[in-house]
């Protein structure tokens, strides 16, 4: 009998939810339109999108204007940064050692170009202390950029605490909430950020769509100019079947949201139980608390994660051995080693990111997976020999 493979690396992405699917495939076939177009067929799309936009605020606790749709975490990142910086005229940026490569890799190129980073560290447990954001803050600060929740680790960082150090600072604030939408409640009426990233095939939607919330107010700049689609703030033909499907993932994102932590919290919690007890010298990574409840970050002592990630293939599991975008380079993660573990460590490292609709016999069999593929690895060790 083929076994049924298990997809335990959902921070990578997720199956498009057959919810969603069923919205979405009217508006690639029937309602084609152009949301721009005065006739009925593009009035049909344009209110496919309003519809899609007050489902996301919705689950923001924002207005609807705004909401800004974009084509994923990547742009809206981009977006955000760029729009503070030209908006302001001011050259400096703060932001974690920490963020997604969307934000860390921009940073580094803005640096080549004599913009001025403050770079805050993490601790041991990847936290973020809110008063090291603080002393990193300056005059010439046009932006902070922090994370809500890290996709390696899943750590939470204190975002309302450094929100409100920047709203007292006058500087405005980004957040890149692409790894926390959908696995914990998130209400913008109560925390005063001044943008947002999302991102719809994290929770559920397609990829290729994503939201930059923008405070209403907030003087925003955008990246893409041309037509006067979202309200001139970000120019092009919207990918309604996209928006149309991230409208249908936010709404289904909003109900369960509140169950997410038990459910899939609770099988995650079970999953690192059943390898800490069967196995030694295996540690979480990142606080054990306060991370999003599908993330699980476990370094096995004397196991290579690619080795190990290569026997679970071959058993039909997916998981990671860093973020998916620096999958296929030789280079240890840079948010490990910015937790302090050592580049061996870093390479001993595995992610797994459960999903919605995994089950707990899913979790039972990848667990005993777990423990027999890293036995089998450190039987092949020389005896005596330990990586350190
Ligand atoms: C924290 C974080 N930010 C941004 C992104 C990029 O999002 P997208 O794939 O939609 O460009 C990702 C995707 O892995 C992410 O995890």
């Amino acid at each position: 009998m083929i076994k049924r493979s298990i997809y335990l690396d959902n921070n990578a992405t997720t199956a498009v939810l057959p919810e969603v699917v069923r919205e979405m495939v009217p508006f690639l076939s029937v309602y084609y339109g152009n949301p721009s177009s005065a006739y009925a067929l593009g009035q049909e799309a344009k209110e496919a999108v309003r519809s899609a936009r007050r489902r996301v605020a919705r689950l923001l606790g924002c207005r609807e204007e705004e909401i800004v749709f974009t084509s994923g975490g990547t742009e809206s990142d981009n977006a955000a940064l760029w729009s503070a910086l030209r908006a302001s005229g001011k050259r400096e940026l703060v932001t974690t050692m920490v963020e997604h490569p969307a934000v860390y890799r921009l940073c580094r190129e803005l640096e080549k170009d004599g913009y001025r980073v403050r770079w805050v560290p993490v601790g041991a447990d990847g936290l973020l202390d809110p008063a090291e954001v603080a002393r990193a803050i300056r005059a010439e600060t046009a932006l902070v950029s922090v994370m809500t929740a890290n996709n390696e680790t899943g750590v939470l960082f204190p975002i309302r605490e450094v929100a409100e150090i920047c709203r007292d600072r006058g500087v405005l604030f980004h957040t890149d909430a692409v790894q926390a939408v959908g696995k914990v409640a998130i209400d913008l009426s109560r925390i005063p950020v001044d943008f947002l990233s999302v991102s719809a095939h994290k929770f559920g939607g397609p990829k290729g769509v994503g939201v930059l919330y923008v405070r209403d107010g907030v003087p925003f700049r955008p990246l893409l100019w041309g037509g006067s689609q979202e309200s001139g703030r970000r120019a092009g033909t919207e990918n309604v079947p996209g928006i149309v499907g991230m409208g249908k993932a936010a709404e289904l994102a909003a109900e369960r949201v509140g169950s997410f932590a038990d459910r899939v919290g609770t099988l995650r919690d079970r999953f690192e139980r059943t390898i800490l007890a069967g196995l030694d010298d295996v540690r979480i990574n990142g606080h054990p608390g306060k991370r999003v409840p599908n993330t699980s970050n476990l370094c096995f002592r004397n196991v290579e994660s690619e080795a190990l990630l290569l026997d679970l293939d071959r058993q039909g599991i997916q998981a990671s051995g860093g973020s998916a975008c620096s999958t296929g380079s030789a280079r240890p993660s840079r948010v490990l080693l910015a937790m302090g573990l050592s580049p061996q460590e870093a390479f001993s490292s595995v992610r797994f990111s459960l999903g919605w609709n995994q089950t707990e016999e899913e979790i039972d069999r990848a667990a005993a997976a777990v423990i027999e593929a890293v036995g089998r690895i450190r039987e092949k060790l020389p005896s005596g020999l330990a990586m350190s």
